[in-house]
């Protein structure tokens, strides 16, 4: 289909030096994946950021914009997305194949489900092995109901020693995965979850933490915040929870619970940026990353989750505030077909 791109029938790309021949029309994912290659990847469609691998050399016409799902930093760095690059020259690329070395399929089953807020809802997942993942890591989460179809889901709690998993699922309009958990009962159903993935984790450091959450975003925040508390991580520390109304905020107490037994200062701002003028809502009004500017230090390390508009806005306010981009990471949940 893209074979107008070049005139040559195939192309040559060293990844990590392993040479792959890269027929016309292929991306550079199809490519390695039909090579044998354990290229680490899972929507394939340019909306999670698993394929990301750097370009050394050559060029490549990519299928769609990148700075949907990549960082700044990352960009300038030469960062593509295997999965949307179609090689334009011979290439060389560069790749981490150690996440997906450590990724496997567990089968499990619906245990719980719960309503956390009117449009989020929490499944509680039973499986049949423990998975070992990275507080903030997400894997690919597919329920019996809907066959092979899977979406990404952030744990939402460290690893657990009885082997069961959470996820919160905000339901996306017209969306397969999110609406069938926030509208039936799955209890019961079998599942499969493919993981870990993603780079979202708690860098060892003394800095100030930041941490910007928004809806859903909410669930590997919170693994990350049980993690470092079970390790006794002595940082300061400052949540900023962006919501539309106050019956959109959720696991208030959790929260608390966790500024009280952090072991250094704990900052909780809730900030709701459609509370109506007229409510009884006394704290912060606005978008999140209206406040970050009296949170944010050039010391300070920062993770971020949630909607990628969100993630943008607020990384552009933390670079205002001179918060090395090295020091920012951020999780966007991205639906395959865009923000909706
Ligand atoms: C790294 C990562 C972590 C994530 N973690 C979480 C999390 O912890 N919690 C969470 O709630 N979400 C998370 N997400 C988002 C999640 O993966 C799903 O994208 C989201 O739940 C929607 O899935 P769905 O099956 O309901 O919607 P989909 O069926 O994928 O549909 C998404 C949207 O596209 C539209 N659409 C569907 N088909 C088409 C089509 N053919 N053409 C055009 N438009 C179409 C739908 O109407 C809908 O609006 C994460 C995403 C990423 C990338
Ligand atoms: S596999 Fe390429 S962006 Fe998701």
């Amino acid at each position: 289909m893209f074979s107008f791109l070049r005139k040559q029938e195939t192309v040559t790309a060293q990844v990590n030096g392993l040479p792959v021949t890269i027929q016309a029309g292929e991306t550079l994912l199809q490519a390695a994946l039909r090579s044998g290659i354990a290229f680490p990847h899972s929507c394939r469609v340019g909306g999670c950021a698993t394929c990301k691998c750097r370009l050394l050399s050559g060029r490549v016409k990519e299928l769609t914009r990148p700075g949907y799902v990549l960082s700044d930093d990352e960009l300038e760095r030469g960062y593509i997305l295997a999965c949307q690059s179609v090689a334009l020259t011979d290439i060389a690329v560069e790749v981490d194949l150690s996440a997906q070395q450590a990724r496997s399929k567990v089968a499990g089953r619906v245990i719980g489900q719960q309503r956390l807020t009117h449009d989020i809802t929490q499944l509680r997942i039973q499986l049949s092995e423990s998975l070992q993942y990275k507080a903030g890591q997400f894997a690919q989460l597919s329920l019996a109901p809907l066959g092979e179809l899977e979406r990404s889901y952030s744990f939402a709690t460290p690893v657990q020693p009885d082997a069961q998993v959470q996820f919160f699922i905000r339901k996306v309009v017209g969306g397969a995965l999110s609406t069938l958990v926030n509208e039936r009962s799955v209890v019961g159903e079998e599942v499969v979850v493919d993981g870990p993935l993603g780079d979202f984790w708690l860098r060892p450091a003394d800095a100030p933490l930041l941490f910007i959450a928004g809806g859903s975003g909410l669930a590997p925040v919170l693994a990350v915040l049980r993690d470092a508390l079970h390790a006794s991580v002595r940082r300061p520390a400052t949540l900023l929870f962006g919501a539309r109304e106050e019956h959109d905020l959720y696991a208030l107490e959790e929260i608390k619970a966790i500024a009280q037994d952090w072991r250094a200062a704990f900052e909780f701002v809730p900030v709701l940026s459609g509370a109506a003028a007229d409510s009884s809502w006394k704290g912060r009004r606005g978008m999140v990353g209206d406040y970050l500017a009296q949170h944010a230090t050039p010391e300070s390390h920062a993770y971020l989750c949630g909607p990628p508009a969100m993630i943008d806005a607020c990384s552009a306010t933390l670079a205002q505030c001179g918060v090395d981009s090295k020091h920012i990471h951020a999780d966007r949940f991205t639906t395959i077909w865009g923000d909706k």
